[in-house]
């Protein structure tokens, strides 16, 4: 009797989270993509394996001592001693995209989106199993934030400096040390990260304290013992965000190394969400009062701009508006964000001047600048924050044009475009096969990137590339990295979008409509011009050359102003 409780005991400590189904779940190989579904219900299989695959990748990404239930064969353990150089254990969390830094600030973006999709659509995890691994991939990102906020006002924000052309490309044994920690703290505080890691935490306890913006989709990741040790990191995080001694500002300024892939534009956004999801998970209408006034001193209603790891403010008045519907006790003025949101959103559904995006030939949701790479990020983000305001709008006209809107923009990626491919690794053959990714391509000669090996060693299933360019093209050249680096902060959208059409949706996505060889035919011949790849030469003649290049530089010196002027952030640059 007394063996038996120890073993359930044992059994209990073992399974620290939602125990995995067993099988464990394994992405197909891609040829199952083409296999039309006969007399589909919900959950559509193939809409469960795109949410499984999307999951997936994050278990590829894995640093650290990976767990003895690692599904991803070809990984091994990795930057065992990273936070040596301080003392610390910072083994662990996810390597951001293609190479292996460790970056708090869009992996704390990363894990506050899935958490909010999933405040929405968790039935979605739930009916097609993937609920574990929605779990263990929450978990292995919040306990490495939790290592990395070793004492209240300290954060570590970035572990291994961002590498530049010509840095280390192989696997992952061979990872070069000294990898450098840096951190945000008391006297040089980084607004804008700790108040993004709190909302992370606050977002996530909330799923993990079962609380759903939808009551009849919650999911059995519910662990108040879990939620609660996230809440009181949110809480002292929060604090340090408000009131550092070193004030308030952007992280940069006291990490510059994170400047070059990682800037940030601003922390206001950050606050905002921070107050919001905290003022949620504790039951704080002054919180969240806090959180209206400071939108409102700010100005931050009225933009036009992208949703992604940099900039929350498109997001804001979504959530504003999802907490004034479910928790009036908590919230007030629904009118009035609900406004704010339908602005955004109709300028985009609508094409006007005031939102800064258009649609390319091909139907994707474009911005000039922000779209140059990674240009499926602002689009899915665009079409996850539809999704999930569609049930909280005004009438049922603007929720079916969101929802339009957001489906188009889901399908685009998902192979309705113009290059016949699914822009997410091993769905369909038409996927991308040469993802910017040091750890599936299996050479290990920078020099050599697009040639050895010929084909890469394995394959990135479920990742999400950057996306094609403004004239829907994609080269799937693998050292493309603005259209084919996949990132942490590229696959959330697609989680959330996945979890909505698996419990939404009998249909089989569009990749299944794919034949064969389709991308092949359509394939463009040449190079991209982007910024991985230098712009095809004109044949023109000297003088012409000359003629042109003073009339390029003038016109060009005239388009940084105007750049200068409406961009004043900088993007993500990833190698
Ligand atoms: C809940 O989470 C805690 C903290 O991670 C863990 O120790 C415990 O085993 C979990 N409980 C269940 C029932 O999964
Ligand atoms: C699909 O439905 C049809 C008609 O109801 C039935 O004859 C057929 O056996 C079903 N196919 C499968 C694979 O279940
Ligand atoms: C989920 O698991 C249940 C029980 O094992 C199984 O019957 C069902 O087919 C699974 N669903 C999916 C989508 O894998
Ligand atoms: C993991 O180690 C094996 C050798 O044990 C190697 O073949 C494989 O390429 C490594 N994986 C990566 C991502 O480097
Ligand atoms: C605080 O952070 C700054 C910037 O990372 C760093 O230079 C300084 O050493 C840190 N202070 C302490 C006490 O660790
Ligand atoms: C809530 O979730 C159920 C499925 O569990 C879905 O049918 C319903 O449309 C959702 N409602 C809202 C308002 O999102
Ligand atoms: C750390 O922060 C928590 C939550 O804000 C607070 O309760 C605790 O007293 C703080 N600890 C120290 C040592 O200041
Ligand atoms: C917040 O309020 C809700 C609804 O009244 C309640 O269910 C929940 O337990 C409260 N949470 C906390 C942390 O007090
Ligand atoms: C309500 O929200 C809108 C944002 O659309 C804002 O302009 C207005 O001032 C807010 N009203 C109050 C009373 O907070």
């Amino acid at each position: 009797m007394k063996s038996l409780l120890y073993g359930v005991l044992l059994a209990g400590v073992a399974f620290a989270q939602v125990p995995f189904p067993n099988p464990q779940y394994l992405p197909p190989d891609a040829s199952e993509g083409t296999q039309a579904t006969q007399n589909s219900t919900i959950p559509n299989p193939q809409w469960s394996n795109l949410l499984g695959n999307a999951l997936f990748y994050y278990d590829a990404q894995r640093s650290g001592k990976l767990p003895s239930t690692n599904r991803v064969s070809w990984r091994n353990d990795s930057c065992l001693t990273d936070g040596s150089d301080v003392g610390l254990d910072l083994s662990g969390g996810y390597y951001d995209a293609g190479d292996y830094i460790k970056a708090t600030y869009p992996l704390s973006f990363t894990l506050m989106s899935t958490c909010w999709g999933a405040l929405q659509f968790g039935q979605g995890y739930e009916i097609s199993n993937q609920t574990a691994y929605l779990d263990s991939m929450l978990r292995w990102g919040l306990d490495w934030i939790i290592k990395a906020h070793p004492e209240n006002n300290t954060l570590y924000v970035l572990v291994a400096d961002i590498p530049s052309e010509g840095n280390y490309w192989g696997g992952d044994l061979d990872i070069p040390t000294p990898r450098t920690s840096y951190q945000i703290n008391d006297t040089h505080p980084g607004t804008d990260a700790a108040a993004q890691a709190s909302a992370a935490f606050s977002s996530c306890a909330l799923l993990y304290s079962g609380v759903s913006f939808n009551s009849s989709s919650a999911t059995s990741i519910k662990n108040d013992t879990y939620a609660s040790l996230l809440l009181s990191h949110a809480q002292s995080l929060y604090s340090f965000a408000a009131s550092a001694s070193g004030g308030q500002q952007v992280y940069q300024n006291a990490v510059p190394e994170v400047a070059d892939a990682y800037s940030s534009s601003g922390f206001q956004d950050d606050m905002v969400a921070a107050e919001l999801f905290l003022g949620l998970a504790t039951n704080s209408s002054d919180l969240i009062e806090q959180a209206s006034q400071r939108y409102l001193q700010n100005q931050l209603g009225g933009s036009g701009g992208v949703f992604n790891w940099d900039s929350k403010t498109p997001g804001l008045a979504v959530l504003f508006s999802q907490i004034a519907t479910t928790r009036s006790d908590l919230a007030g003025n629904l009118t009035g964000w609900q406004t704010e949101a339908e602005r955004y959103f109709d300028d985009i559904v609508n094409d006007k001047s005031s939102s800064d995006a258009s649609l390319t030939g091909g139907g994707l949701l474009w911005y000039n600048g922000d779209s140059d790479e990674a240009s499926l990020n602002p689009a899915l983000n665009a079409a996850m924050l539809m999704s999930l305001y569609s049930p909280f709008a005004t009438s049922s006209s603007k929720s079916s044009s969101y929802e339009t809107f957001a489906g188009n923009q889901l399908n685009y990626a998902l192979g309705n475009n113009p290059m016949s491919s699914p822009y997410v690794v091993g769905m369909n053959p038409n996927s991308p096969q040469n993802p910017h990714s040091a750890l599936a391509s299996g050479g290990d000669n920078v020099a050599q990137i697009d040639s050895v090996p010929a084909q890469e060693a394995y394959v990135l299933y479920g990742a999400v590339i950057g996306g094609p360019d403004k004239n829907d093209r994609m080269y799937d050249i693998r050292s493309d990295w603005p259209e084919m680096e996949p990132a942490l902060d590229l696959n959330a959208p697609m989680l959330t979008l996945a979890a909505l059409h698996v419990m939404n949706d009998a249909a089989d996505p569009f990749f299944v409509s794919l034949k064969n060889g389709a991308y092949a035919s359509k394939k463009p011949s040449g190079t991209p011009c982007d910024a991985a790849f230098p712009c095809k030469k004109s044949g023109l003649s000297n003088a012409g050359k000359i003629a042109l290049a003073i009339v390029l530089s003038l016109v060009g010196v005239l388009i940084i102003i105007v750049l200068a002027f409406f961009y004043n952030r900088r993007r993500a640059k990833r190698f």
